[in-house]
């Protein structure tokens, strides 16, 4: 008799292959050996009758492939905390549930969400290819000016764990904290202080808008024409969320035409961004290819966590951290 299978899309870091090895007397284990995602072809096919998926948020985890697993299917483990490439509610429906990685990534995340602020605002990827190009001269006294950090406002756009972290560390730079969620987050204003305000008002008023939202039909180019034309004369935008929360067609023009002085992304529509993108011929924009995740120690976690809900699921056990919990009597 064959053994029940476990599919695993992308070779991951050691301390969840470490955790996978001992599945592999049990299960036949299959892992997508390559560095990039499966097609969905593959996907598909490697998917079908498998017990357990382990999967990243490249992979588009949608009611066909869920129809394609089959009845056998007792666990989706994504290698994420964002959720928004698997249909949780075709999921919900077949009973299947869906794990995730909150918690871990949180400061890795926010301390990445503050590297690019850091990096848009003093202008260090841009004057590092300044030096790189042979064009240092001299020192400048109008060379590279940006705008403080130092007291200025911040403005976070989803108060959740991560946009919590974010505001923490900015008290080491005396900033002014302002936030909008969709609703006031008492709870999350003792531990951390900072001023819920509407979008327009914090829009109008933060130097530094930073983005925590989870991709949802409601979100979905939350920072459009409009919004962005909201922002402060000489601001700067950092999205390390997802990239469908900006219109990257009005971003451009909000770079290009003001108010905007800079954006950091971390995350595109799509991804990754075409070589020629026009968002790429600008040079007040810096864009990271999707790593604010990307500490050593934290994507060990986020992989063992993984392989936690996968191994639970299969063994028809409570995920430690499952985003459908109601598919549980
Ligand atoms: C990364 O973007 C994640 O959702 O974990
Ligand atoms: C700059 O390097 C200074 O000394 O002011």
């Amino acid at each position: 008799m064959s053994r029940p299978r476990i599919f695993v899309t992308r070779i991951l870091p050691e301390k969840g292959m470490q955790r996978l090895q001992p599945l592999s007397e049990e299960y036949e284990l299959e892992i997508w050996p390559d560095p990039l995602p499966p097609p969905p072809e593959a996907l598909q096919t490697r998917a079908a009758g498998a017990q357990g998926l382990l999967c990243m948020l490249t992979d588009r985890i949608d009611a066909a492939l869920m129809d394609g697993m089959g009845p056998s299917c007792k666990v989706i483990s994504q290698m994420a905390v964002g959720f928004d490439n698997i249909d949780i509610a075709a999921a919900s429906r077949r009973r299947i549930p869906v794990g995730n990685t909150p918690g871990v990534l949180t400061d890795t995340t926010a301390d990445f969400a503050w590297a690019l602020l850091m990096a848009a605002a003093r202008r260090v990827v841009e004057s590092d290819k300044f030096t790189r190009a042979g064009l240092w001269k001299s020192w400048g006294p109008v060379d590279f000016l940006g705008p403080d950090i130092t007291g200025a406002t911040l403005g976070i756009v989803g108060f959740g764990r991560i946009g919590q972290g974010v505001a923490r560390r900015a008290r080491g730079f005396d900033m002014r904290l302002l936030y909008h969620d969709v609703q006031r987050q008492e709870e999350a204003e003792r531990n951390c202080p900072a001023e819920y305000v509407d979008l327009p008002t914090l829009l109008r008023e933060s130097d530094f808008v930073s983005l925590h939202t989870a991709l949802t039909p409601e979100t979905y180019h939350l920072m459009n024409r409009e919004r962005l034309g909201q922002m402060k004369p000489g601001a700067i935008l950092i999205n390390t969320a997802r990239g469908p929360v900006v219109d990257p067609a009005a971003l451009y023009q909000a770079l290009k035409e003001g108010p905007l002085a800079y954006a950091a992304l971390d995350v595109t529509e799509p991804e990754p961004i075409p070589p020629g993108d026009p968002l790429l011929t600008l040079d007040n924009i810096i864009v990271a290819p999707h790593i604010a995740s990307a500490s050593i120690q934290t994507r060990n976690k986020m992989a063992a966590m993984a392989v936690a809900n996968l191994e639970a699921g299969l063994r028809g056990r409570r995920l430690p951290n499952c985003v459908n919990p109601h598919v549980y009597p």
